[in-house]
């Protein structure tokens, strides 16, 4: 598919850029919310075919907060909670949403492949909307990530049986992630399709859209990475054929809802669950201008080690922003201000901020503002229950 249908990306001209800057010199002390909407951090913009009210994204966190025990099924109360007080997000990105009981990885996750996880999810949405804002549903196959724990019993798959060197956190504690089963060639395409129906769910839901989860070490990611795939068929070994299935999972959530409503996530130079590649550059490369051709909204890059360094080599980003002419969502480790000038000088059309949302239930206002942040507490991420989820204080109580 083509660009010719497309709305023109939401990257203006370099001059109306230049422009827009020096009508908006927020300082960082500057508390004056009226000069904060000059800042084009703050302003809209469409992503794709959506709308959305500022360029401030939620990045996706898993928060095992799932009713695990009635099917991985989200909804309750205190979710519904969690994310309207986001809302002031211009866009929330979901936790990671499993596409099937094979792709899950931790305690507690919702899934999107049951009627009742739909339902759970339209409450949800619903209250988003309500609050103003726009969701995506992050697409999720863990792969090789998991543990039979976690899968029902079932042995986890991969592109090729390799083993990673990490653990998993199942009810029984900390387990060594055991060695994957490779996918055989005929299974591909059901995964493929899991992603695809996972995606129509996404819709009946009531989402925006969806973010598919290209990064982190994940299913995807493992195709993509020499570390993890040493399939000698069409979907190992070249360049080509290791972006092979992440493009037919692109191309089958683009033909089952538009591709103005579907994003990925991808993190290049981040060795994180265990995998590594040789050298990003040539296969993230070709992923990207692929990508570029499908005219999918946008692309949401994990700038370095996803929650450490940003330390960029082996990756061109600003190569990759050029290439592709859909929206460029920035992440990993971005501030106020640093937020403020990527999106100021254009080289991100938004920025996502991860633990920083997660601890500040109003950060829109707060980076308005430059009101003091709170920070986020590690030991509650995952814990089930209220604490450390909806009792972020925000600055007006
Ligand atoms: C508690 C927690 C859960 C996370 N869950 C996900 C997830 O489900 N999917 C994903 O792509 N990234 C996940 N991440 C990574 C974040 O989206 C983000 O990339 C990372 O925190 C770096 O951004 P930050 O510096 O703004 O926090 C998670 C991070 C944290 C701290």
């Amino acid at each position: 598919m083509g660009h010719g249908n497309r709305p023109m990306p939401v990257r203006p001209s370099p001059g109306q850029e230049k422009a827009e800057a020096m009508n908006a010199p927020l300082t960082q002390t500057d508390p004056d919310i009226s000069r904060a909407e000059a800042v084009k951090l703050f302003q809209p913009t469409r992503i794709g075919d959506i709308e959305i009210a500022n360029r401030v994204v939620m990045a996706p966190l898993t928060r095992s907060r799932a009713d695990e025990a009635a099917g991985d099924i989200p909804g309750s109360e205190m979710n519904v909670e969690y994310y309207r007080q986001r809302s002031n997000a211009g866009l929330i990105i979901s936790e990671g949403t499993q596409v099937s009981p094979l792709g899950k990885g931790y305690m507690a996750t919702p899934g999107i492949y049951s009627d009742a996880q739909v339902d759970g999810w339209k409450r949800i949405t619903h209250a988003v909307h309500q609050a103003g804002s726009k969701i995506l549903a992050q697409l999720w196959h863990v792969g090789r990530v998991t543990h039979p724990e976690l899968t029902g019993g079932v042995q986890p798959v991969g592109p090729s049986a390799i083993q990673p060197e990490m653990d998993a956190y199942t009810h029984s504690g900390k387990v060594q992630v055991p060695q994957p089963r490779a996918l055989a060639m005929d299974e591909i395409a059901g995964i493929v399709d899991e992603f695809r129906r996972a995606a129509a769910n996404a819709i009946r839901a009531g989402f925006d859209g969806v973010e598919i989860h290209g990064a982190n070490g994940y299913l995807i990611d493992q195709f993509l990475r020499d570390g993890a795939n040493q399939r000698a068929d069409r979907y190992g070994g070249s360049v080509e054929n290791r972006c092979r299935f992440a493009l037919e999972v692109v191309d089958a959530v683009v033909a089952e809802i538009g591709a103005g409503r579907v994003g990925i996530r991808l993190s290049p130079v981040a060795p994180v669950n265990g995998l590594t590649d040789s050298n990003p550059q040539p296969v993230f490369g070709r992923l990207v201008e692929e990508l570029d051709k499908r005219g999918i909204a946008f692309i949401h890059f994990v700038e370095g080690v996803t929650g450490g360094p940003r330390e960029l080599s082996g990756f061109d980003f600003a190569a990759a922003r050029k290439a592709f002419r859909g929206a460029y969502i920035a992440n990993n480790g971005y501030g106020r201000q640093m937020a403020i000038d990527a999106v100021e000088t254009g080289r991100a059309d938004a920025v996502a901020f991860g633990r920083l949302f997660l601890a500040n239930p109003d950060l829109v206002q707060r980076l308005k503002k430059d009101a003091p942040l709170n920070q986020a507490d590690a030991k509650t991420y995952y814990k089930p229950g209220p604490v450390g989820y909806i009792d972020y204080p925000s600055l007006e109580g």
